[in-house]
This record gives C-alpha cells, structure tokens and sequence, in this order.
C-alpha cells in the first residue's frame, strides 16, 4: 500500500474578517510555493471561502498547494434551510474538503452521528472529502471507554460507501480541544491503532486537539498519525507553518 501522506489542516473556526483572513492565507500559501513534503488545508469561516480561494489560486485552486475546505455543510443540496450552508456551495466556492461532526458540533449544538452521517453523503454526492471527527469526553476517558465511544461514532457516522480517497477522519478527544492538554503518545496510537480496523484501508486519520509547534513533532511522527487537525495554532502563520514542517 501507498504511504499515506500527512495532512495538516486548520480549523480557523468563528475567527477572522476579510483583511486578516486574506492575509494569513496569503502568508501560508507564499511559504507554501508550490508544493511541500505534507498536504495543507486552511478551513476558514463561510464568509472568507471566496475571498481565500481567490488567494490560494481561484479557478486553479485543484492544484494548488494549499487546500480550501468548509466547517460544516447541511445534508441537502438546495431549499428552504435559512442560515445553512450545500456541500455544492462549498464546492463552487473552490473547496475541496469538509470538516463534518466537530465536537464543537457534536457537543455545543447536538449534532448526532446520523447527522453527521447523512452529511458525509452530502459530501461525496458534491465530490467534497469527507474530514469526520470523533473523540471521547474526560468523563469517557476516565470511564475507560474511549475506544468504545469513537468506534461507536465511526460505525454510527460513516456511510456505508465509504472509501479511502473521500473519507479523512480526525481523531479529537472532546478534553484536548483548546485546553493545552494532550493524550499520551501510547493513547493516541491506541486509539489510532483502533480507527484504522473500521475504516477502508488507506485512509487518512489526523490527531486533533491543541496540537502546537512544540508538540507536533511528536505527534506527527507517530506511526498511525497521518497529520493534524489545528485549531488554535492555525490562526498565525508561523505557527501552522513550523506544524506543517513537523510532518514526516
Ligand atoms: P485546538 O482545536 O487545536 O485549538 O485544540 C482543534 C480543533 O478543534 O480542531
């Protein structure tokens, strides 16, 4: 099998006007140049898609070096679901991906995993990667069932069609997120080791939650860690950018 190449993928989340949005992608696709030993994503607001796709290369984004992709989409294609966002207009807006399932979904606005499910299907039916997070709460981990909890969101939000070349899943422990705190190599591989027996060989599963430039080498240098979902770090340049040169 092909080694996977490793993904680095920023979540910029609620955060970002145009001046300084356009500006950060324009720093991190100058360094990018073309190409780079990892793939890179930015995922912007909703508001900045256009704007940025424009900076990463418009009507030639496809090959660009630096990758466009959604926070979230709605299931249908089209009609009455006022303040929602198609995976078709995320597409025409230059992405290429879609984050789905964030816990910040999950948790904050009570996102099931068959809504994330039938967002996935939007996903493909739009030919957008699928980017599907998952990851236990404390109280899970100290419970000792994480491997049950993200096993069991897996086979609740993953459509039966699945493949390797649309299908990204990010790892994200709900505790990690924002808060400094990291699992320990050992159960991020754990955890890893047991993604990969429910999902079609091949595909990629990214470690999320306060990954930084101090961190990452780590992390990303682990053997089933195929890249890194960043939140925080993924608002200044340098930041993503010493992230990304930490890949294998
Ligand atoms: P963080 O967020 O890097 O700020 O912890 C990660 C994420 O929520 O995707």
């Amino acid at each position: 099998m092909p080694e996977r190449k490793q993904l680095v993928a920023g979540n910029w989340k609620m955060n970002g006007r145009r001046a300084d949005g356009i500006a950060l992608a324009r720093a991190i696709a100058e360094r990018a140049g073309g190409r780079h030993a990892c793939d890179l994503l930015v995922c912007p607001p909703f508001t900045l898609l256009a704007s940025i796709g424009e900076v990463l290369g418009g009507e030639a984004l496809a090959g660009s070096a630096v990758s466009l992709g959604g926070q979230d989409c709605h299931a249908a294609p089209a009609g009455a679901f006022t303040g929602s966002i198609s995976a078709e207009m995320l597409r025409d807006a230059g992405c290429s991906h879609v984050i789905l399932g964030h816990s910040e979904r999950r948790h904050g606005l009570g996102e099931t995993d068959a809504d994330v499910r039938a967002k996935a299907a939007a996903a493909w039916r739009a030919g957008l990667v699928a980017i599907v997070c998952i990851g236990e709460t404390r109280a899970e981990r100290e419970a000792g069932s994480a491997v049950a909890v993200v096993t069991a969101q897996l086979a609740g939000s993953l459509p039966e069609n699945a493949e390797a070349q649309r299908l990204v899943i990010a790892y994200e422990p709900v505790w990690a997120i924002g808060t400094g705190l990291v699992p320990t190599n050992a159960d991020i591989a754990d955890i890893h080791r047991a993604i990969r027996s429910h999902i079609p060989s091949g595909t990629r599963v990214l470690y999320g939650g306060s990954v930084n430039p101090k961190n990452a080498a780590e992390i990303l240098g682990l053997p089933d860690v195929d890249g890194a979902l960043v939140g925080g770090a993924s608002l200044k340049a340098e930041d993503f950018w010493a992230i990304a040169a930490a890949c294998r």
